[in-house]
């Protein structure tokens, strides 16, 4: 037997990228496949076909998970990889996009091996599976990763099916509406090992001049929707003393997250992303406002201080300008630390192919971070042009996204041929280091605890 593969086909991989980015394409480098739309299923179905096409055995979930399997007749606990291909509004062609297509990747170029007699998968004690879970943004349905999150059983498959969106869509009927309604059981099973390459979306590596990011854990998350109740009432006759202005509340909660951000300081980070003011009018005080705001910290005390004091401002906002404000928890996710054996193994990869590396956080969620409930888990990140991600001009050298491929390549093949730092699976070590979210609600206000 020849050598095993130690590179991807880049130049496959980006033509997929640039297919898959013509569905639902905003004209202007971007795309908008919000989760569970039209364009997130056609998008979906490409992919699909693909699988199809490389002969993975193609399974879907109730929540609409999709896993394609190489070997296809294999059954045993698969190197996963995988992420997301729905996107935000307005977002790039990269974000998810990348680890679902890297995975196919990683599994024609096994496929390839083995025509070519270099690969026996007979003798590969793991079969290698690409995953794409539904719903990572959490745009359009929160919470965030409902699909990932709902695989590893951290919700239950009816809640996920009932979350809906803005305008009371179910997450239940749109699924079936695009024909991703699937037999398999959710929690699904247990994969040896998951590995997600993505995009940083953020500044470090760029201005590191690293090439190659071997991700420790991913930040913890506390996203709300806030509901601002005042009395619509006439722009020019109504004294400033008699408002209950839904609109400035609405607005004095954005000044302050932000200042919190800057108080609290460190890795705080604070947005507010969502604003809807009711009625919407140039001489008509709002009656109403709803606004999001997501806050994120690598350190849960942080993160919980900074829940806790944007509730205590709200109540002293909603007494002072006569408004009832409602604070619903949309998700709620602990800091996830990744699979010490992974990360080094990511690192040494990376090293040993001759590029620079370096350990970093991520700063956005991802699906690994639900994976690594149930089994070890890592990503490798690649460098994001000026730090720019959920934005049309997202975008990463073909050069970089070919390395971050080889990177995947290797790790996985290491992981699947017992290579790797992994025990034999049948020791009944995960690895998992399991999360222990943060619980807002054990002061203030009654939203779901994920
Ligand atoms: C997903 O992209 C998130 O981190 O919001
Ligand atoms: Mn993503
Ligand atoms: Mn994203």
């Amino acid at each position: 037997m020849t050598a095993l593969p130690r590179t991807v086909d880049g130049t496959r991989l980006l033509r997929r990228l640039d297919e898959l980015a013509q569905i639902g394409s905003t004209g202007d480098g971007g795309v908008c496949r919000l989760a569970l739309t039209v364009e997130d299923g056609a998008g979906r179905d490409l992919v699909v076909t693909w699988m199809h096409d490389l002969g993975l055995r193609v399974d879907i979930d109730g929540i609409g998970n999709v896993v394609g399997t190489w070997p296809a007749d294999r059954f045993d606990p698969p190197v996963m990889m995988g992420s997301h291909v729905d996107t935000v509004r307005t977002g790039g062609r990269y974000d998810g996009n990348l680890g679902v297509l890297a995975g196919l990747e990683v599994i024609e170029t096994a496929i390839d091996a083995t025509v070519a007699g270099a690969l026996d998968p007979a003798r590969l004690p793991h079969p290698l599976a690409v995953a794409l879970f539904t719903d990572e943004e959490g745009a359009r349905f929160a919470p965030d990763m409902l699909g990932s999150l709902t695989y590893v059983g951290g919700l239950a498959l009816e809640d996920a099916l009932d979350s809906e969106d803005a305008t009371g869509l179910r997450v239940g009927d749109e699924l079936e509406r695009i024909g991703y309604v699937g037999p398999q059981p959710c929690p699904g099973p247990v994969p040896r090992a998951f590995v997600e390459l993505h995009i940083e979306q953020g500044p470090v590596l760029e201005r590191g001049g690293i090439t190659i990011g071997a991700v420790t854990g991913v930040q913890g998350i506390s996203w709300s929707e806030l509901t601002i109740t005042g009395q619509s009432n006439h722009a020019g006759t109504t004294p400033m003393a008699m408002r209950h202005d839904a609109g400035y509340a609405a607005a004095a909660i954005a000044t302050f997250v932000r200042r919190l951000a800057k108080v609290l300081g460190g890795a705080q980070v604070a947005t507010v992303g969502r604003l809807d003011l009711h009625p919407d009018l140039i001489n008509v005080i709002p009656a109403r406002a709803v606004l999001t705001v997501d806050l994120r910290n690598t350190d849960p005390v942080v993160l919980l201080d900074a829940r806790h004091r944007l509730a205590d401002y709200v109540a002293e906002l909603a007494e002072d300008e006569g408004v009832t404000i409602e604070m619903r928890s949309l998700a709620e996710f602990a800091p996830v630390v990744f699979d010490e054996r992974l990360v080094a193994m990511i690192e040494e990869v990376a090293r040993a192919a001759g590029h620079t590396v370096r350990r970093l956080p991520s700063g956005a969620g991802h699906d690994a971070q639900m994976l690594a409930r149930v089994c070890p888990a890592a990503m490798v990140f690649v460098p994001s042009d000026d730090g720019i991600s959920h934005n049309p001009a997202e975008h990463t050298d073909a050069a970089d996204i070919a390395a971050g491929a080889d990177v995947l390549l290797e790790v996985v093949l290491r992981l699947a041929t017992d290579a790797g730092p992994l025990p034999p699976a049948d020791d009944g070590s995960t690895g998992a280091t399991p999360a222990e979210d943060t619980d807002p609600n054990d002061r203030h206000d009654a939203g779901v605890r994920m």
